[in-house]
């Protein structure tokens, strides 16, 4: 069996990931999926390691898939909600940070409204000269890389559950749809797309969906297999995947729709719309999804087409793989 050398002590963006990283995460993650299928659902990779979950921001599946997935590693787990923490009593978020770094935190698992504090963290443990691992679990509407990799994998094991490598979305057509402009998560499946040498088409109203998006991201050299569209019909001809994501309210600082019935629409996601796609598309929502909306409430339940519930699934396995790697000790890994 081949070995790869994991050399990333932080996963903060999926930029700069290689062919060879996002393989190793999808193979590491089937053979985890593998591991959730057993009656003994639980391995002792992470034994005697703290895991520090840095919720800044209301999480449901990420922040328990986290959970999750370092207790099936055998880490102990500490869960952080601003709420109900120091921070209403004036605490910084880098005193908060190393705060659990004096209690033996191994990896911080880090969200924040605002783009950049895993970034920070990061730096501030790298400047104190310790082994502490910061992995980005949404800031901002910059990135959240382990949704990017859970959906690259929910993808990849669809088309080959045994090995699932990026190699098998080369040529795909595959449409992401809705609130692009505050979407972190759009950010980090472009980058993952992109790389894999499918065909990625963007489509939004004008008002979500900046002229020059490709151009603003950094994006330029594979322009090529990147599109925008301002109408949702060419990004879903034939496509093969259609990525729909949730208009995030919470981020929009002015009124850029007319109205939800309107965007549902001209971009919601319909059995009728899904005509124009091949014949065994499916469909994909990182969620929180607001029903009917971005997906009509009967197409986001059903198996033939949607992939949510096994996007939710893969992240367990998902993340479990990325804590694997960044982990104390898994700096070499066999696949
Ligand atoms: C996404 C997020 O928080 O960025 N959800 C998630 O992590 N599952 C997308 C969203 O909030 O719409």
């Amino acid at each position: 069996m081949p070995t790869t050398t994991w050399n990333r002590h932080h996963i903060l963006t999926l930029a700069d990931f290689t062919t060879a990283e996002y393989n190793a995460v999808l193979q590491t993650a089937a053979s985890f999926q593998e591991v959730l299928s057993r009656r003994t659902k639980k391995v002792p990779t992470l034994q005697g390691q703290v895991v520090a979950n840095l919720f800044f921001e209301p999480s449901t599946r990420t922040r328990s898939s986290f959970e999750i997935a370092a207790k099936r590693l055998s880490a102990d787990t500490l869960n952080f909600a601003a709420a109900t923490s120091s921070m209403t009593k004036g605490e910084t978020i880098l005193d908060t940070a190393k705060t659990y770094l004096a209690m033996g935190t191994d990896i911080m698992v880090v969200r924040h409204k605002d783009a950049g504090v895993p970034q920070a963290i990061a730096q501030e443990m790298d400047r104190l000269g310790v082994k502490v691992s910061v992995l980005n679990a949404g800031d901002g509407q910059h990135e959240h890389p382990s949704q990017g990799l859970l959906d690259l994998f929910t993808i990849c094991s669809l088309i080959d559950p045994a090995q699932p490598k990026i190699e098998l979305l080369q040529g795909k057509k595959i449409a992401i749809v809705g609130d692009i402009l505050h979407s972190r998560v759009a950010r980090s499946n472009i980058w993952s797309l992109i790389a894999s040498g499918a065909e990625v088409h963007l489509a939004a109203p004008p008002t979500l969906l900046p002229k020059f998006f490709a151009e603003y991201l950094g994006c330029t050299e594979n322009s090529s297999r990147l599109f925008t569209h301002w109408q949702l019909e060419p990004a879903l001809e034939n496509a093969d995947f259609v990525m729909t994501l949730r208009l995030q309210k919470e981020r929009m600082t002015a009124h850029l729709l007319p109205s939800l019935r309107e965007y549902h629409q001209l971009f919601g996601i319909t059995r009728t719309k899904l005509k124009l796609c091949q014949p065994n598309v499916k469909v994909l929502h990182p969620g929180p999804v607001n029903r009917g909306v971005e997906i009509s409430s009967d197409l986001m339940d059903d198996p033939e087409f949607s992939l949510i519930q096994s996007q939710v699934t893969s992240g367990v396995a998902v993340r479990m793989a990325l804590l694997y790697f960044i982990g104390s000790g898994s700096s070499r890994v066999n696949q």
